[in-house]
């Protein structure tokens, strides 16, 4: 009788049919004892080995022709071998001498420009009074009194500074062209969370208004990436900002004509980690990555992909190589379109731009970096990098952390940020570059990036090496463009002043040795009025730096004062006198004294003195149009008190009773003089927003916090603030006209309507665009007619401009914001971005006409550059905007734009009773040199004296 093993080896052999025993063979004695399942199990297996070797074989054994198959194609083959080739193909080392490199997108017909007598500030730390020849698109001399041929432009710069043009590593110009519109949304590929294999190339609009823009910011070269949605965006695109008549994208690459056997090219990914992706992905769409845990796994499955399909070209290119041309493989080169940037990566033949903010994404990023072999080039905004030195240097190769100069706060990753950050990755050996993330920041203003950047400690060589050869070399280019060195690219910028000074613009920019605006060879070889003024210029002295501690005091003496602006009618000016300086003198946290006379009429002795080195003190700052008191992390709801979505105008809601005191961006605002906030209730759509509060930034609580409980009421016009109840601009206004006249006859002193109609309270309309600023115009002449009397104030006033004449006759003032404002709206296409573009700004043509005018704030945590704002105006205007113009726009004009008394009436310098309300500064508010030595007022009785800047 068969066993039930016999049977089942029998059923092996013969198909169905019980066995007749006599039938049955021997089994080996080996296999006699083994159960069913074992000798199905050996079976599987052998059968398994054997067809692995045999494709093994099959893959890796060319077989002779005829024998068994023919392998593939000769043409798949050749294909192969040469993209064996390109993987294991010489790289140029872009290491050129002297002139031999030459720019291949030299343009012919290019005249030869001799810039001659300027300071020349290399990009690497050089600094020399000299000259520059520029021919065939390149620089091919630099140095004294040098020679040029008889057909050379010559320009004597006399004594102006030259920079290279700057290099702007993070950019979404042409993938977020201006005016935005959802046509032109291009910058991220929000389909996946995994896009490596998208390019900006592809989507980069070419005619983007932008660019020339950027570009009269002396920008020369931006690299253009996918924005920061995705955890793998895409590719890169690094082009020069010069037009070409051909309008090709392809033809503005900086690398566009290279010879890649002369010069070493490199692609340009870009990844992000943190907040970003799992918040566009993630929850919301039910997709991956929930979390950050989520995020890493998603980099990891990818980066194992590509590593896998690395190894088995790398495979096939040993095996080709071993059996040589005659004999063919019967696969195919193994590719995939959607690792191939990847793969570059993992072959150093690309170069990763990751955004991440964290320490502990960017350590993340790094272990990844580790695990998977591949380098790391830079880590954009990084804003917690400086908390890490040690992490990023566990990294292979040299990470650049091209970050913000002093955006933060935004949301939870950008909190922790600090203005010392460059300074601290530098001391750290840890290259920075500085960049734009155009349009976040309008990327025409880089350099302002640099020169606050300075301010807050960084070497002045390092912060133009920041914006210059740092993020040259982080893109690979830094052989030929980010310096001023023989050999490079003839892209150089002409400045009006030190590029580090407040305000400083280009007079021209050099892009492959062509000049970008023609400006008259006169305004070039001018005598600017800085020249005159520094005696030294090529090395002004550095003011002495105050490190003492920050520290309070309730009684103290500032002396040797050289302005202080009391108000719009006072102003105390000892500047330039030698003997009679002025004091100021506070007890117990009131003003005494201000005058030459204080030191002889009081005990001073116990009080702690200030020497002030002739500098200025200023009213208190005030800060109009941000979220301050009402938002801490602008992503958190958790932190703010909500935003008004709908047009409830019959629930108007007041900001007083939202306001939160304390935290870190009132603090960061007081330690910058910003003492006085007026803040609106949030709100991103619908017509009403709400009644502003007047409030001190310093205060914790108590009651001399809130200056003045209802300030204005707030309301907006325009596209962005459309929704489901008013979908049109044309209803916005209707309907602000028909709650105004409705109310032209209520009496009531609690209904906010009737008191902006009748001019009790400003009505504060957020608008830009020129015909919606006319619309509000002729309602406010209409609402006159019938004797009501708005007080009308423009907040935002992109194009205020072009009303100039009629704001100015109606008295409507102008709270600028922001304070340089861009065509990044459809409705704002007419701002004037200044020279050498055009002549002048919106706000010199507001200001010559006689509009009150402010400068507001839209980021809350950019309230502590309000001076700067102010200062830049002023710098830039020419002589036009008078320093107590300026200081007006951020102090006693919002008093009179708002009725705020306090804040508009006499000394502005004192509030309550003589209480002190200034700021006081160690030289000029307006020199981005200068620090703050005392913040007095705010709220708190103790006056801060050198305070630490955040
Ligand atoms: C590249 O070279 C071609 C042929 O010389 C020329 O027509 C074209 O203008 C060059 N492109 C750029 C961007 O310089
Ligand atoms: C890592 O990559 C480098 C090239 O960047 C290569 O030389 C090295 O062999 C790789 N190491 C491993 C373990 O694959
Ligand atoms: C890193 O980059 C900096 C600045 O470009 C350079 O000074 C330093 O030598 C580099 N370090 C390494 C290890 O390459
Ligand atoms: C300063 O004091 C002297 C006498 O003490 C007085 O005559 C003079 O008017 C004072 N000056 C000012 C500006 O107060
Ligand atoms: C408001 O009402 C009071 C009395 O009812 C009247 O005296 C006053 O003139 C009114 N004011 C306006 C602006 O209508």
């Amino acid at each position: 009788m068969a066993t039930s093993q016999e049977l089942g080896s029998v059923n092996l052999y013969e198909k169905g049919g019980v066995p007749n025993s006599t039938t049955v063979k021997r089994r080996k004695p080996s296999l006699r004892n083994s159960t069913l399942l074992e000798r199905l199990l050996i079976t599987l297996c052998l059968f398994v080995v054997f067809t692995t070797l045999w494709i093994i074989h099959d893959i890796n054994v060319p077989r002779k022709a005829g024998q068994f198959s023919a392998g593939i194609s000769p043409e798949a083959y050749k294909y192969g071998l040469s993209k064996c080739a390109e993987i294991n193909r010489e790289r140029p080392s872009n290491k050129f001498e002297g002139v031999q490199r030459r720019n291949p997108r030299f343009v012919p017909g290019t005249k030869t420009y001799a810039l001659t007598n300027g300071i020349i500030l290399d990009g690497v730390g050089g600094k020399i009074l000299g000259d520059i020849i520029l021919r065939d698109g390149i620089i091919v001399a630099v140095g004294q009194d040098l020679s040029y041929d008889e057909d050379t432009v010559v320009i004597d710069l006399n004594k102006k500074f030259v920079t290279p043009g700057l290099v702007d590593m993070h950019s979404h110009l042409g993938v977020y062209s201006w005016p935005g519109l959802s046509a032109t949304n291009d910058g991220n590929e929000e389909s996946d969370p995994l896009t490596p294999y998208v390019r900006a190339q592809d989507g980069l609009n070419p005619s983007d208004p932008g660019i020339r823009i950027i570009k009269s910011g002396g920008v020369t070269t931006s690299l253009v990436l996918p924005g920061s949605a995705n955890l793998m965006g895409g590719e890169g695109y690094a082009i020069k900002l010069r037009p070409v008549d051909t309008l090709s994208v392809d033809d503005m690459s900086v690398t566009a004509n290279v010879s890649r056997d002369e010069e070493r090219t490199w692609r340009w990914l870009k990844m992000a980690c943190g907040e970003n992706p799992k918040r566009v992905h993630g929850i919301d769409r039910g997709v991956m990555p929930f979390t950050r845990m989520g995020e890493a796994w998603l980099f990891r499955k990818q980066f194992a992909e590509a590593s896998d399909l690395k190894r088995r070209q790398d495979d096939w290119c040993d095996i080709s190589a071993k059996f040589g041309n005659s004999e063919r493989l019967n696969t195919n080169f193994p590719e995939d379109l959607r690792n191939d940037g990847l793969i570059a990566l993992l072959r150093g033949d690309a170069r990763l731009n990751i955004h991440c903010y964290e320490t502990y994404d960017i350590e993340a990023m790094i272990r990844h970096s580790l695990e998977f072999n591949f380098t790391i080039t830079a880590f954009h905004h990084g804003l917690d990098a400086y908390r890490i030195p040690d992490v990023i240097k566990r990294a292979k190769g040299n990470i650049t952390i091209a970050t913000f100069s002093d955006l933060w706060g935004y949301k939870k990753e950008s909190f922790q940020a600090s203005t010392k950050s460059p300074k601290i990755l530098s001391d750290a050996n840890i290259p920075v570059a500085l960049k734009s993330d155009h349009p976040i920041l309008n990327a025409q203003h880089l350099i302002f990036e640099a020169a606050k950047a300075h301010h807050y400690g960084l070497d002045e060589k390092l912060a133009l090496a920041a914006v210059t050869s740092v993020p040259a070399n982080a893109l690979g280019l830094g052989y030929r463009i980010g310096q001023i060195s023989v050999g490079y690219d003839a892209d150089v910028v002409v400045w009006n002043n030190h590029p580090l000074s407040l305000g400083a613009r280009p007079l021209e920019v050099y892009i492959d040795g062509i000049p970008q605006f023609n400006v008259d060879t006169s305004v070039l070889e001018k005598e600017s009025l800085e020249s005159r003024h520094l005696k030294n210029k090529l090395n002004p002295p550095e003011p002495p730096r105050n490190t003492a501690k920050s520290r309070t005091a309730t009684s103290f003496l500032i002396k040797n004062i050289g302005k202080v602006f009391v108000d719009e009618e006072n102003i105390m000016d000892a500047y330039q006198s030698t003997e009679e300086k002025i004091s100021i003198m506070v007890k117990d946290g009131l003003i005494k004294c201000i005058g030459t006379n204080c030191t002889s009429t009081d005990q001073i002795s116990s009080y702690e003195v200030i020497d002030l080195n002739n500098g200025y003190v200023i009213p208190g700052i005030t800060a109009v149009g941000s979220n301050l008191g009402l938002s801490e992390i602008g992503e958190e709801s958790v932190t703010q008190d909500g935003i008004v979505t709908s047009n409830d105008y019959n629930n108007v809601i007041h900001a007083v009773d939202g306001l939160k005191l304390g935290g870190k961006h009132l603090e960061v605002a007081y330690k910058a003089g910003v003492l006085t906030a007026v803040t609106s209730p949030l709100s991103r759509r619908g017509v009403v927003a709400g009644i502003s509060v007047a409030f001190k930034t310093g205060a914790q609580t108590g009651g001399r916090v809130i200056l003045k409980e209802a300030v204005a009421l707030h309301t907006q016009i325009g596209a962005p603030f459309k929704d489901e109840k008013v979908p049109t601009i044309s209803g916005q206004i209707s309907l602000l006209r028909k709650i105004l006249m409705a109310k032209l006859t209520s009496n009531s002193s609690d209904d906010v309507f009737g008191l902006a109609v009748r001019g009790r309270v400003p009505l504060i309309v957020h608008t830009h665009s020129k015909d919606e600023i006319a619309s509000l115009i002729r309602l406010k002449d209409r609402i006159s007619s019938r004797g009501g009397n708005v007080r009308l104030v423009i907040l935002g006033g992109a194009e205020a401009h072009l009303l100039a004449r009629e704001l100015a006759h109606r008295n409507i003032p102008v709270v600028l914001l922001p304070p340089r404002p861009t065509p990044e709206q459809w409705t704002a296409q007419n701002v004037l971005t200044g020279a050498p573009i055009d002549d002048k700004m919106g706000i010199d043509i507001l200001h010559a006409h006689g509009v009150t005018i402010g400068i507001g704030v839209s980021e809350p945590g950019l309230s502590r550059n309000l001076v700067w704002d102010a200062g830049w105006a002023q710098k830039n205007s020419d002589g036009l905007i008078s320093e107590k113009d300026a200081v007006g726009f951020i102090t006693w004009n919002f008093g009179k734009i708002f009725k705020i008394d306090a804040l508009s009436n006499g000394n502005v310098l004192m509030t309550e009773d003589n209480r002190a309300n200034f700021v006081a500064y160690d030289g000029s508010p307006f020199d981005m040199k200068t620090r703050i030595r005392v913040v007095a007022g705010g709220g708190r009785d103790v006056a801060l004296i050198d305070p630490d800047e955040e």
